[in-house]
């Protein structure tokens, strides 16, 4: 999800530390040498390339502008490729509001596609290189880091960035629809990921919205492609089966929590986002008679979701939904061994309510449950269903009070990433 709070903000306690290492990992025999034999050098060890794939809001994204019009006198009409997103300075007011109209998208209820402001021009820099999703701003504020951390512990047990460890940035604002290309493109880094590493199949490390991603690209796979190809993957903080946080931003908005942004403003652009409508809560997680929101007149359950935008007067938002459902519907397993991690215990949007009749308007009060503060309990939990349906091994951990974006940079998480990659 988005950086900050996780749906897509980048700019987004205490751990139960549930016995890491033994007591799931079958440590490889140690055979001891006898006292008078030379001891063997050990073989040099044989490791899974790792790719990155982030989360909403988790990849940069550059600009180039050519505009005839903008917001206000003050925001550039021209300029050369340039970093759009996340820049923070560009977040400051007034200038949120030029950055605003280059980074939202428009909604073709024809084509049912989506399309920038007239005149931008946008692409996702650094296809393959780690860094671009290690630091989301490429000033490296360390605001934006994003998967570093989980990096340099790879680079510690002798992995080399660019050789063994790999980023797939891509379009965030887009779900899974209008991202053909990233999984054409993703498929072939996977292969010449493993034929430059002497046929080593690779490792996943997926985040948030970066989880649901991985499975949408790994359902379209055939068995024998992902057995030969794909070692596993880790997912942390997965969004499997979306969040209320998305009902909340398009409500409200969102603000990046650490930027002492208004959400009102920043809602102008996030409500443009398809990505965010396909993070909208999976109907095979919440029933149809869960309210989702409340006012004093009615409620809007689950299956009165399109009432609810109709009364946001935004239907723009449904008919994305709508585009998205088929990603939301197939639930069918990833196939290959999965680490699912997640934080817990955290006050996780869970309801709205509003003290007036009208939404359309208001800002409702929100109703908490537990999730990891940005995704809903039930969603990170989603990967144990497949247990029962998948014979490739599903390994589930919660960390309670870790949030949706500290997770990755948790000692527990990096100490469990090490041990299972030290795994051949
Ligand atoms: C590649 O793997 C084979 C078989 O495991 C091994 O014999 C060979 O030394 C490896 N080559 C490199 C460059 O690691
Ligand atoms: C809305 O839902 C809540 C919780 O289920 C319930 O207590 C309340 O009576 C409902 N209100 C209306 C107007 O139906």
């Amino acid at each position: 999800m988005r950086l900050n709070s996780g749906i897509f903000w980048v700019l987004l306690i205490l751990a139960t530390f549930v016995g890491l290492g033994d007591c799931f990992w079958p440590w490889p025999f140690v055979k001891k040498h006898k006292d008078n034999a030379p001891p063997t050098p050990p073989p040099p060890p044989k490791l899974s390339p790792v790719i990155f794939v982030p989360g909403d809001g988790g990849s940069q994204l550059d600009a180039r502008l050519n505009k005839n019009n903008s917001p206000y006198f003050v925001c550039e009409k021209t300029h050369d490729w340039y970093n759009l997103w996340l820049d923070l300075e560009q977040l400051v007011i007034p200038m949120v509001y030029c950055w605003i109209d280059n980074v939202k998208l428009y909604y073709d209820k024809a084509t049912r596609t989506t399309h920038n402001t007239p005149g931008v021009e946008t692409r996702i820099p650094g296809w393959g290189d780690p860094e671009v999703v290690e630091w989301i701003d490429p000033t490296r504020n360390s605001a934006g880091a994003y998967f570093k951390d989980i990096a340099n512990v790879l680079v510690d047990m002798g992995y080399v960035r660019r050789l063994n460890i790999h980023g797939a940035p891509y379009d965030f604002r887009k779900a899974p629809n209008e991202n053909k290309q990233f999984f054409i493109d993703l498929k072939q880094l996977v292969e010449d990921t493993y034929e430059a590493n002497n046929q080593s199949a690779v490792t996943f490390i997926t985040h948030s919205m970066g989880s649901p991603m991985t499975l949408v690209f790994l359902q379209e796979q055939t068995l024998a492609w992902k057995n030969k190809y794909v070692r596993r993957q880790i997912s942390l903080a997965g969004a499997w089966a979306g969040s209320i946080k998305a009902v909340k931003v398009f409500a409200m908005g969102d603000d990046l929590d650490s930027f002492a942004l208004s959400a009102k403003i920043l809602k102008a652009e996030q409500i443009t986002h398809p990505s965010t409508a396909w993070l909208l809560p999976s109907p095979l997680f919440w029933k149809p008679s869960e309210v989702l929101a409340m006012t004093p007149s009615r409620n809007y359950t689950m299956a009165q979701l399109q009432d609810f935008f109709y009364d946001l007067d935004y239907m723009t938002g449904w008919e994305m939904r709508k585009d998205t459902m088929r990603y939301t519907q197939n639930f069918s397993p990833p196939d290959v061994e999965l680490h699912c991690l997640y934080g817990d215990g955290i006050d996780t949007v869970e309801r709205l309510q509003y003290k007036k009749s009208d939404i359309s308007g208001e800002t409702p009060k929100l109703i908490m449950g537990l999730g990891d503060g940005t995704v809903n309990q039930r969603s990170l939990r989603a990967c144990q269903y497949w247990s029962g349906y998948s014979s490739s091994h599903i390994n589930t951990l919660a960390l309670q009070g870790v949030d949706h974006m500290k997770i990755l940079a948790h000692p527990d998480v990096l100490k469990y990433v090490r041990t299972v990659m030290e795994q051949p």
